[in-house]
């Protein structure tokens, strides 16, 4: 493939060398782009050698058309470090410079981009507005990864390793040109399939809706997204999926690896999901499911009484993820999700030990753009081994696949 590399001003520009070496290796013919700033951190002789081509970095160089045969040269544009200035610049379809214009040129080709910025800058809202947008047109989004940053704090910022961006690059969509995606819950990447192939996994989905009468019912705010993006991350890695779900308005029958099992109430999905947890290699639970049902259910519609109210005497659900846990045996591994408003992590922890989970996924209802309904989620993943996993926040789909890949592809816990 013919490669650009867009470069901008950030630390992590002194990795770009080694990205551009790899990208050859894997056999692409690559050109370096660069913004000014972006050469305060890596030399042009340095990129030119590497990538054995010229730098493009003045606008005007060549009469001012170098960004368009560049783009008509390339097959895929990389834009690694990408800075806040440089997402915030797409965003809003500015072009002043040689990389920002090419970018604006590069539309109807594909994108992808591996943030690099500190860990407040990465967690404001103008950035994440501008990344879903970014998202939405079908650029592909990869990293950034968490650790150490240059300002000396730890978290959320650091640019993808060089391998991890390759790695990516293997793995992106093609054939979908940008601004083809209407949704921003879309990510072009796909994880590394078949390594779950031939294990089954049970996914529990959805609200649950416990009868009080024959029009009324107690429910809640779960849409599902989060469950079915779920399955189809697993379905993606190879599995055969087990998806039970309750009342929603998705619909998945598309895909030939998920059987959908319907319920509505929590006692269905409690019959449902430990029939058949017994066959499966793992499970995750991230279904919000009533913890009380009323206790007596009426075919008829009840009627009003008077002016007087009207008390519902509530009987607890049986407890779905409780019970897995008492019947997990060696090997299998169980997932559950902890949806919370205060003690987040403590509250999460304690779950994790009482019901006996190997992980548990956390999300806080004071996050922002997190937890029901939204097409964005942002979590904490606890490991039984005292493992600590925080995301950023991003769609369900890419939260999806990061929960597959911590719970599932990782041999070790
Ligand atoms: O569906 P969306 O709109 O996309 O929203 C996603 C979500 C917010 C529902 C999801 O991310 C989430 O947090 N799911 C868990 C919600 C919840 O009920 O949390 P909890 O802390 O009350 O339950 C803890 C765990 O026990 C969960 O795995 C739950 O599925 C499980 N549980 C709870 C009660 C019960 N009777 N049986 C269970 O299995």
């Amino acid at each position: 493939m013919r490669i650009v590399v867009g470069i901008t001003g950030g630390i992590a520009a002194y990795k770009v060398p080694e990205l551009v070496r790899l990208l050859v290796k894997a056999g692409h013919e690559v050109r370096c782009a660069a913004t000014e700033h972006a050469l305060q951190f890596v030399t042009r002789p340095t990129l030119e050698t590497v990538s054995g081509a010229p730098l493009y970095c003045d606008l005007f160089a060549s009469g001012g058309t170098e960004h368009i045969s560049l783009k008509d040269w390339g097959e895929l544009l990389v834009v690694a470090p990408a800075t806040a200035n440089i997402i915030g610049k797409v965003a809003a379809g500015v072009a002043d410079d040689a990389l920002s214009t090419l970018l604006l040129a590069f539309s109807a080709k594909p994108v992808v981009m591996a943030p690099a910025m500190n860990s407040d800058m990465w967690a404001h809202p103008a950035v994440q507005r501008n990344l879903t947008t970014l998202r939405g047109w079908g650029i592909g989004i990869v990293g950034p990864a968490e650790g150490e940053l240059a300002c000396g704090v730890s978290g959320t910022g650091r640019m993808a390793e060089p391998g991890a961006i390759t790695e990516a690059i293997a793995n992106f969509e093609f054939g979908k040109t940008n601004f083809e995606e209407k949704e921003s819950t879309n990510s072009r990447f796909r994880i590394q399939n078949s390594k779950l192939a031939g294990q089954r996994w049970l996914v529990t989905a959805g609200p649950t809706y416990e009868k009080i009468d024959a029009v009324r019912f107690i429910g809640n705010y779960s849409s599902g997204k989060m469950g079915f993006a779920l399955a189809e991350a697993l379905a993606e890695a190879g599995a055969e999926v087990e998806l039970v779900s309750g009342p929603t308005h998705l619909d998945i029958s598309t895909c030939q690896h998920i059987n959908v099992h319907r319920v509505e109430s929590a006692r269905e999905m409690y019959a449902a999901a430990t029939e058949v947890f017994p066959a499966c290699q793992g499970a995750i639970l991230s279904a919000a499911v009533a913890d009380y049902r009323s206790a007596e259910q009426a075919d008829h519609k009840l009627k009003k009484q008077g002016d007087e109210g009207m008390t519902l005497r509530l009987v607890q659900n049986p407890d779905i993820l409780a019970t897995l846990g008492t019947m997990k045996r060696d090997g299998q591994r169980l997932v559950g999700f902890a949806l919370e408003t205060d003690n987040e992590l403590q509250n999460a922890e304690g779950k994790l030990r009482r019901k006996n989970l190997d992980f548990i996924v956390m999300n806080s209802l004071r996050d922002a753009g997190a937890g029901f309904g939204v097409d964005t989620n942002k979590v904490t993943i606890l490991g039984a081994d005292g493992s600590r996993k925080e995301s950023p926040l991003m769609t369900k789909t890419e939260i999806a696949r990061l929960i597959v890949n911590t719970v599932a592809l990782t041999d070790t816990l």
